[in-house]
């Protein structure tokens, strides 16, 4: 076991490879892709934005940057959207979630400008949105961002590869070419054969799912995502959020994702921004969320939250201790076990790189035979697992393994440890530290300090590490 990424169907790294070539090609009318070098670090930044629908918009801007609350501001005035800032990273998974009503869509459609600000103002890359004339917004929209809507939106008499490159003939792209592109992205979204049917030959997650070819196909750096899956039953939506993770591995798409599912946006998110009342009341990781929540709002919200699911191994392990050294001796390591009070420990090399384990009973017989090393008692079978690993994935390993698992980084170097107990205590969002690293009984001290003080036939070398 080493990642948390879903498998990927088959084929889809092939057509994710055609379609990465299709897009970095030099063809002559491709909008700005995805794979701008020196593009900067930022795709998408809101300051201060505001949307108040009704009567006396302005005033309403005013009265709440002064500090009114949303119901003090009258019949026939719906401040939908309240002092929004954020910034959305190239490349990031950003979800915006909240309860019905709380602005999320008002939100999201100023993000490329189907509806007009009241006040602040939205950047797409280094180019202002708000306020620029309708051409500019409309050639923007068609390059830069494009929307994937929650009840797909397709046209009713035309074939799968029609819908998806409809944007495409919009643009004037020449027949051939769109559906050349037509195809790739239909091809990548899992609908390859599916081509010539028409929507009503489609179920709703295939409904989706030309939908995201046909926001693929305009091959913007943003895709915009309003309840895209909300409509789709459970399986079939796990079904489209893994693809959408495997889509956006390969293609390095910025996307903005809207749900009021906190387990989606906990799957999706790289980060998520909380709404509630039209304000955003937290933005932050997932963990961050779950384990600091801001109010009791975000509180209230995390309380169903598969914990399993969002936390992961880096984030509940605890020191690893005791650690050996792979050069060390038996007495080195057979102290570090009896001063940790644990019946193994776990060997590193001098780059910290996990090795194996050692017993203390096979410490113990190396001692007694004089043997300088204890090279010859590690025990190279550990379970382990990488820091980014969801603790839904550690629950058998866990089990299986006698000793805490070994927790590496992307260096396979040892960073800490992962026992049964704090698995446990982490499901539960109690105390994580519990100090107990040992499943197997410890021999008993007095072997042990027997042992040690009995005169040994030379010093180790080494120390524990
Ligand atoms: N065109 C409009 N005119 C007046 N009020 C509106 C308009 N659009 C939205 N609102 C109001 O703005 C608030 C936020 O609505 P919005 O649709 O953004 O919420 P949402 O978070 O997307 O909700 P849902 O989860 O139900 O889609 C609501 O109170 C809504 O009634
Ligand atoms: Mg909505």
């Amino acid at each position: 076991m080493n990642s948390a990424t879903p498998p990927a169907s088959p084929g889809t790294e092939a057509v994710t490879d055609q379609i990465a070539r299709h897009e970095t090609a030099p063809a002559s009318s491709t909008p700005p892709g995805s794979a701008e070098p020196d593009a900067p670090e930022t795709a998408l930044r809101v300051d201060g934005l505001f949307k108040v629908f009704g009567r006396r918009a302005d005033d309403a801007v005013t009265a709440l940057r002064e500090g009114a609350s949303r119901d003090e501001l009258g019949s026939g005035t719906t401040a939908a959207v309240i002092d929004a800032s954020f910034e959305v990273r190239r490349g990031e998974i950003f979800v915006v979630m909240g309860l019905s009503g709380s602005g999320k869509s008002t939100l999201i459609r100023m993000l490329n400008g189907l509806l007009e600000a009241t006040a602040g103002t939205v950047t797409v890359g280094d180019e202002p949105i708000t306020g620029i004339p309708a051409k500019r917004l409309r050639t923007l929209r068609r390059e830069r961002i494009s929307m994937v809507f929650q009840h797909f939106a397709l046209l009713p008499h035309r074939a799968v590869i029609d819908n998806v490159a409809y944007g495409l003939e919009i643009q004037g792209m020449p027949k051939a070419q769109r559906l050349e592109r037509a195809r790739t992205t239909t091809e990548l979204v899992g609908l390859g054969g599916w081509e010539d049917k028409l929507p009503s030959e489609l179920s709703g997650g295939m409904k989706q799912r030309v939908g995201l070819a046909r926001a693929l196909a305009a091959d913007t750096e943003i895709l915009l995502m309003d309840e895209a899956f909300s409509a789709l039953d459970p399986l079939i939506r796990r079904e489209m959020q893994e693809q959408l993770l495997e889509l956006q591995s390969a293609l390095g798409k910025t996307i903005v994702f809207i749900t009021h599912d906190l387990n989606e946006a906990m799957f999706l998110g790289d980060r998520i921004a909380v709404m509630r009342d039209g304000r955003i009341v937290q933005i932050g990781t997932p963990e961050d969320i779950l384990t600091d929540p801001a109010n009791d709002y975000v509180e209230q919200f995390v309380a169903d939250v598969d914990r399993a699911r969002v936390l992961t191994a880096g984030s509940v392990m605890e020191p690893a201790t005791p650690t050996v050294g792979s050069g060390s001796g038996p007495r080195a390591a057979l102290r570090a076990m009896r001063d940790a009070r644990t019946a193994a420990a776990f060997v590193v090399d001098r780059d910290r790189k996990l090795v194996g384990t050692i017993a203390d009973r096979a410490a113990l017989r190396l001692l007694q035979k004089g043997e300088q090393r204890i090279t010859s008692a590690v025990n190279p079978e550990v379970a382990s697992c990488d820091t980014e690993t969801a603790l839904i994935e550690l629950f058998v390993p866990a089990a299986e393994s006698p000793l805490p698992l070994a927790v590496t980084d992307e260096r396979e170097r040892l960073v800490g440890v992962l026992p049964r107990i704090t698995l446990l205590a982490a499901l539960g969002g109690g105390a994580m530290a519990t100090g107990e690293i040992t499943i197997d009984q410890p021999l008993p001290a007095e072997v042990v300090e027997e042992a040690l003080a009995a005169p040994g036939p030379a010093r180790d070398g080494e120390e524990s590490a």
